[in-house]
């Protein structure tokens, strides 16, 4: 018995003394105590967010090699590697380094975003022999960190991005300490192979030290405010292999000497606005990573020289919006024998000719296909090779016919499709349903018919699916909403999709937008799925009343759009309380009953209730809505005053109360709306006069910058598509995010010029005009109407306005109609008026108005008798009434001719008329009276004509045969 106690005891203790030596336990006892407390040694708030470190010391965990972010080697059981990113968000921002001296043998220590402001004692790191990857990026250290970073000197890879080194005041001082770094610390001898600078600012321009490192073979500089031309000083680096220079304002040509760089294999020079000469691409023959977009190229570029040249194959290419301007047949001489590309991204350069389907062919690891933008024509049409691509956009071209039966056969890795706007037609092949990683899925703006396959709902990973725009009928195939469990973005407005609106929608659980506009849906609206965003299924054939249950539950709502259907009943007062909303539009439905008075709709922003049936005052909860920018009420059944609190919604661009039952004057406090642009009060009963203070309001005097009419943008997703992670490793990283910019299109009616037109969008900005026709408003027209001059539309007709025409309206330099019709308008129409030579439309018809109309410039002789008529008193052209008579009429003309030469015709003209009558009147009297002195005149007159005669026939023979 005690000889078994004493084996195993033996055993045991060989077993310690064994595995003490091969770190049987783990790491170093020293480590882990280490690692201890550097987790201690920070502050975190456990409440706010996840700490990472939270099971270092775990008990039951004894070996730390096994701790998250803690990295071994797998043969001595000590610590080499701690990813320490995010890891010290604490206020106090400083670590003291020499928490780090126990891991003797690290090598990668990664310290980035953290908000560190200093790191104590950094030169004491410089024990650490091995340490040869060091990531400070992300953290706020001042400069006085540099000095010791110069003594890491067996770094071989060092990333500063966004430390903020320089940051603010970028002087020659930290210029040369950055400097003196480079050079007495690290020198020649510097092993130094990968330096990340970017995001710092730089806009003095690079630090010349850097140029010394010349055993640099990466150097990343991207996003660093660097600006004027590219500095020749870069061709110093003759090791370098990648070079990021992206994101920066760098112009002018690049530096020939560059083609000596002959070992660079990656240039990012995106995002800059450099001209690149051709020479570039035939003399690195190394080239493997090629990315310029957003640079110009010198016309003839490298497509007349073809890529074999290079000694390796190309692998990226990134050429988007550099004025290529060039057909697939130059794409082909370049790119041909290229048979290893990965990435190729030649969009918005106006590429013409058929779609290359030899480049998805011949190069068959692509993965990534960017031409959208450009004026691609044919048709897809890939050979049977099953390709790797997984990013494929063509959107926006000119591809047409049908896709390809075999497509899904052919492009089975597809995560991203998009071939928007072009004009595919035929039906969707059912091999799509193939694709089956497909995230993102957009076929919209073609002419794409048949019904909604079924088969798609193989696709399981779909997050985005955009049919909208096609030719699609027939209903949504149920079963897509049993499958399509990841659906976050469903868009199929505009086809011809018909029958009910499905119950199993509901179980779409991450949808967060539904767009189903303009189709012919029936039915009930049924239940919305819970988490949506933005639900819009306007135009389209819907009735029964609008589900109070369900949209009192969907508490992400930001847009709801029932317009043009046929729902009724009133509106749920579940939406009372919707403080997500920004979007409401129940417009042109047959909804009735009251606005609720419990609306608190905080964050609405654009609120459509026009064309129902809504009845009682509009309710001062309107209010709550101080964001509000557009409220449009109009063609309800609505009465009461309008209220002087509308003065509070000072964000207010567009009023429209049109065609209710309003009574009552308008409120002065209508004129602290100083940001509306559209306002129409028309057809109804308001009377009073109109406030002299609307000439405060801005009516389209908005400051740039602040337009809130903007065209649609989803919420949607979107791919990240090639990342590299670390410069000297390209690696493809393709990643999914959620585009979360969202702004929907504002859709506005307004009657400028003579037609009530529709108004989308961005173009809203610019519209502005008032409109308070039909009503019973009396008094004179407000001379400060003339201070909105940025107004396009003025309608102040079937009023009872009485006065005159202001002059000062000649001062609406933008304005394209006036109506001022069946009013009792008086006096002249003022001559001044003929300045606005925007007008379209102008009517003063049915007025009291008298004198003549003014005709003489370009605008105003294109308006016929309808502008004018109706005015008894109101004479000449375009009028059959001739003004009263001609000497009226000429001494009027004579005044318009003296006015413009500037001298006194009239008195010119009379004075001479009235001696040449009283000549000639006494000169025929002498005549008539004497008998003698008339025979001598008759023989006087007979003497000079026989006189003149072979004169004048000798002149007119001449002029006739010269
Ligand atoms: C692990 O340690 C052994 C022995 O010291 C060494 O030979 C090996 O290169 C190390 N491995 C790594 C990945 O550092
Ligand atoms: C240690 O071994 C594991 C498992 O074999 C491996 O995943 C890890 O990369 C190795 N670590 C190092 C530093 O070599
Ligand atoms: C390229 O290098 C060669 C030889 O080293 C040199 O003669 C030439 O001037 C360099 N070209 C440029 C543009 O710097
Ligand atoms: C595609 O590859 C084939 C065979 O490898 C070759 O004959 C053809 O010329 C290549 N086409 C292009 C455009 O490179």
């Amino acid at each position: 018995m005690e000889y078994y106690y004493r084996l195993t005891l033996l055993s045991f203790w060989v077993f310690i003394i064994l595995c003490n030596h091969n770190k049987c336990f783990g790491c170093l006892e020293k480590e882990r105590i280490a690692l201890l407390e550097l987790k201690n040694s920070r502050e975190w708030d456990p409440i706010s967010s996840y700490d990472p470190l939270s099971t270092w010391d775990d008990k039951k965990e004894f070996d730390c090699c096994v701790w998250e972010r803690v990295g071994c080697n797998n043969t001595t059981r000590q610590v080499i590697q701690l990813t320490l990113y995010r890891a010290f968000r604490s206020d106090i921002g400083y670590l003291n380094a020499s928490l780090f001296l126990p891991f003797e043998e690290l090598q990668y220590l990664d310290l980035s975003d953290n908000r560190l402001t200093d790191l104590e004692g950094l030169d004491r790191l410089s024990k650490l022999k091995k340490l040869h990857f060091l990531d400070l990026e992300g953290n706020h250290f001042n400069n006085s960190i540099l000095p010791s970073l110069g003594t890491l000197t067996s770094l071989k890879t060092l990333n500063l991005s966004g430390t903020d080194i320089c940051k603010g005041s970028l002087t020659q001082g930290n210029i040369s300490l950055l400097a003196k770094l480079v050079i007495v610390d690290w020198k020649s001898s510097s092993k130094l192979k990968v330096l990340y600078l970017g995001y710092n600012n730089f806009s003095r321009g690079i630090p010349p030290s850097i140029f010394t490192l010349n055993s640099l073979q990466a150097l990343s500089l991207v996003g660093s405010y660097l600006n004027g031309p590219i500095s020749y000083g870069l061709c110093e680096l003759k090791n370098l292999r990648d070079l990021d220079l992206s994101k920066n304002e760098f112009e002018g040509i690049l530096p020939p000497c560059f083609n000596n760089l002959t070992s660079l294999k990656a240039v990012d020079l995106r995002g800059n606005q450099v001209y690149i000469p051709s020479s570039l691409i035939s003399n690195l023959k190394s080239l493997e990573f090629i990315a310029l977009s957003g640079n110009q190229f010198d016309g003839g570029l490298p497509f007349t020289s073809p890529l074999k040249s290079l000694s390796s194959q190309l692998k990226f290419l990134d050429m988007s919006n550099c004025n290529l301007n060039m057909s697939t047949t130059d794409l082909l001489k370049f790119l041909h024998n290229q048979y290893d590309l990965r990435y190729l991204d030649i969009s918005h350069n106006n590429l013409h000719g058929s779609f290359p389907n030899w480049l998805v062919e011949n190069n068959t690891r692509l993965e990534t296909l960017v031409l959208r933008n450009n004026s691609l024509s044919g048709n897809i049409q890939l050979g049977l090779v099953v390709t790797l691509l997984n990013y494929f956009d063509i959107s926006n071209n000119h591809i047409q016919g049908n896709l390809q039966t075999d497509i899904g056969v052919v492009l089975p890795q597809l995560l991203y499709l998009n071939l928007s706007k072009n004009s595919i037609e035929g039906t969707l092949p059912t091999s799509l349903a193939n694709m089956k990683y497909l995230n993102y899925l957009d076929l919209s703006k073609n002419s794409i018919e048949g019904t909604l396959p079924t088969s798609l709902s193989n696709l399981k990973e779909l997050d985005t699916l955009d049919f909208s725009n096609n030719r699609f009928f027939g209903g949504i195939p149920e079963s897509w909403f049993l499958n399509l469990k990841f659906l976050i973005s469903l868009k199929l407005s505009y086809n011809s999709l018909s029958g009910r609106i499905f119950p199993g929608l509901f179980n779409l659980t991450s949808l967060r937008v539904l767009r189903l506009s303009n189709n012919q849906f029936i039915g009930n609206l049924g239940r919305i799925p819970s988490n949506i965003w933005i639900f819009d299924i306007s135009q389209n054939q819907m009735t029964d009343r609008i589900p109070s249950i369900d949209i009192g539950k969907l508490d992400y709502l930001r847009t709801l759009i029932l317009r043009n259907n046929s729902f009724h009943g009133p509106i749920p007062l579940e939406l009372c309380n919707k403080s997500s909303l920004e979007f409401l539009d129940l417009s042109n439905n047959h909804l009735s009953g009251i606005i609720p008075s419990c609306l608190n709709l905080t964050s609405l922003k654009y609120l459509h209730l026009q064309e129902n049936k809504f009845s009682g005052s509009i309710p001062k909860a309107i209010l709550q809505s101080s964001n509000l920018i557009t409220l449009d009420l109009k063609h309800n059944n609505l009465s009461g005053n309008i209220s002087k609190w509308f003065g509070f919604l000072r964000n207010l661009r567009v009023l429209l109360l049109k065609g209710n039952r309003l009574s009552g004057s308008i409120p002065l406090q209508l004129c602290q709306l100083k940001n509306i642009s559209l306002l129409d009060l028309s057809h109804n009963n308001l009377s009073g006069s109109i406030p002299p203070c609307f000439g405060n309001i801005n009516f389209g005097k908005i400051v740039p910058g602040e337009d809130v009419f903007e065209k649609n943008a989803d919420v949607g997703t979107g791919y990240n598509h090639f990342e590299y992670t670390d410069l000297l490793q390209m690696t493809g990283m393709e990643y999914m995010y959620v585009d979360w910019i969202y702004s929907e299109e504002e859709e506005v009616e307004f009657m400028t010029k003579s037609m009530s037109g529709a108004y989308k969008g961005d173009i809203l900005n610019f519209l502005s005009g008032i409109d308070l026709s039909c009503n019973q408003f009396t008094g004179q027209i407000p001379n400060d109407i003339g201070a909105l001059t940025m107004i396009m539309a003025l309608n102040l007709s079937n009023n009872q306005l009485t006065g005159p025409i202001p002059r000062t309206f000649s001062k609406l330099k933008h304005l394209e109609s006036m109506d001022l019709s069946r009013n009792k308008l008086t006096g002249e129409i003022p001559s001044e008026l003929t300045d606005i030579n925007t007008l379209s439309v102008f009517n003063v018809s049915y007025n009291n108005l008298s004198g003549e109309v003014p005709y003489m410039k370009a605008q105003f002789s294109t308006f016929d008798e309808n502008s004018y008529k109706g005015n008894p008193f109101l004479c000449g052209p375009p009028l059959q009434k001739p003004c009263k008579t001609i000497t009226e009429s000429t001494t009027v003309t004579l005044a318009r001719w003296s006015a413009s030469y500037g001298m006194d015709l009239i008195s010119l003209f009379a004075s001479f008329a009235a001696s040449y009558i009283m000549t000639l009147a006494g000169f025929v009297l002498v005549l008539y009276i004497n008998p003698y002195w008339r025979h001598i005149w008759f023989n006087f007159i007979d003497t000079c004509l026989s006189f003149m005669f072979p004169f004048w026939s000798e002149a007119i023979y001449k002029v006739d045969n010269p």
